[in-house]
């Protein structure tokens, strides 16, 4: 480890803006998708949790960020996305990129991942080194703005679909069932050992932050896959001492509109990286309880306090 970072649980993944990030490597056209992953932190995943020549897939791949990031880095990628735009993208930006000089190879299957094991085939069934990706939640993520004469501020790209199997639109039970079925896929597909990374920012819904984080991490432990590693990706820039913020319009919006409220919120800097493993044998029932079970005598640190009273509901935007 001599000459090499030190494996840190915080990444410093904007260090560049995200079209910085994404110029000469994406097609113009991306910019659409409302909710990209940046590509650092695909690319700090992929490299911290595969090797080169592994079978990276992301299930709900968007705009193919994390296909893109995984071929760069000589893994073969695999995607799928419910919505024919996206994975339209996604395969244009495979070629875009193969022709730039990634050394993988990639492909995107269009369909619901719900059905993974259907749309990728047996063939790929233990073969996964490494999952990647960032479950959509909330229909009103960021997009793009334009000042237009007479109209004002026009918001465009600013929801994934308008199909309501997207999972965009659904609400958040249905989101969560959705999410078991689609991780009980990815741990068929996982070879044994092999990690899922899953990225999620703080989240509101009706003026309440969601535990989203803690859904995920029930949600994969109940589709058999044990929890590894929990790290902080940043949204922000380190400049020496100084943080450099990136909020999107919608962002500082929103923040500057809850404050005039009287509500204290703060523009999202980080994003939490969940890590699990496909354990080497199948975990029994037993020994997931026991995971489970919260240590004899520990207080949960939010105990007998009331529930938190924030700002307005909306998916975070991401990058
Ligand atoms: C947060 S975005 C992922 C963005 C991606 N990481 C990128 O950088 O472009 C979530 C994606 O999940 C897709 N999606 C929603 N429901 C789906 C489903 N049932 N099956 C597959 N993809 C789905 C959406 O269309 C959206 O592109």
């Amino acid at each position: 480890m001599a000459d090499q970072p030190l494996p840190l649980s915080v990444w410093p993944t904007a260090q560049q803006p995200a079209s910085a990030q994404r110029t000469g490597w994406y097609v113009p056209g991306s910019t659409a998708h409302p909710a990209k992953m940046l590509p650092a932190i695909a690319r700090h995943a992929i490299a911290a949790y595969s090797q080169p020549g592994e079978l990276v897939l992301d299930p709900m791949c968007g705009i193919g960020t994390t296909l893109v990031e995984a071929t760069r880095l000589g893994r073969d990628a695999v995607g799928v996305d419910l919505e024919p735009r996206w994975a339209d993208l996604a395969r244009a930006n495979l070629a875009h990129v193969r022709a730039a000089g990634a050394t993988g190879s990639g492909r995107v299957v269009t369909g619901d991942a719900r059905r993974l094991l259907n749309l990728l085939g047996p063939e790929l069934t233990g073969q996964v080194a490494l999952v990647v990706t960032s479950p959509p939640y909330g229909s009103s993520v960021h997009g793009q703005v334009d000042a237009r004469p007479g109209q004002g501020v026009v918001k465009y790209d600013n929801a994934y679909s308008t199909d309501r199997a997207n999972l965009g639109r659904v609400g958040q039970q249905a989101l969560v069932a959705a999410l078991a079925e689609i991780l009980a896929g990815c741990h068929q597909l996982l070879r044994p050992g092999g990690l899922l990374v899953l990225t999620a920012r703080p989240w509101r819904r009706r003026e309440q932050l969601v535990d989203f984080p803690g859904q995920l991490t029930r949600t994969a432990e109940a589709a058999g896959l044990v929890p590894f590693e929990r790290n902080v990706a940043l949204l922000v820039g380190l400049n020496g001492a100084r943080l450099v913020g990136r909020p999107s319009f919608f962002q500082l919006d929103r923040v500057r509109k809850a404050r005039a409220r009287g509500l204290p919120l703060r523009i999202i800097a980080h994003e939490d990286v969940l890590v699990f493993r496909r354990p080497q044998k199948p975990v029994s029932s037993r020994e997931l309880k026991d995971a489970q079970r919260e240590p004899e005598g520990l207080v949960r640190p939010d105990a007998g306090m009331d529930p938190p009273v924030e700002g307005k509901p909306a998916g975070e935007p991401r990058a």
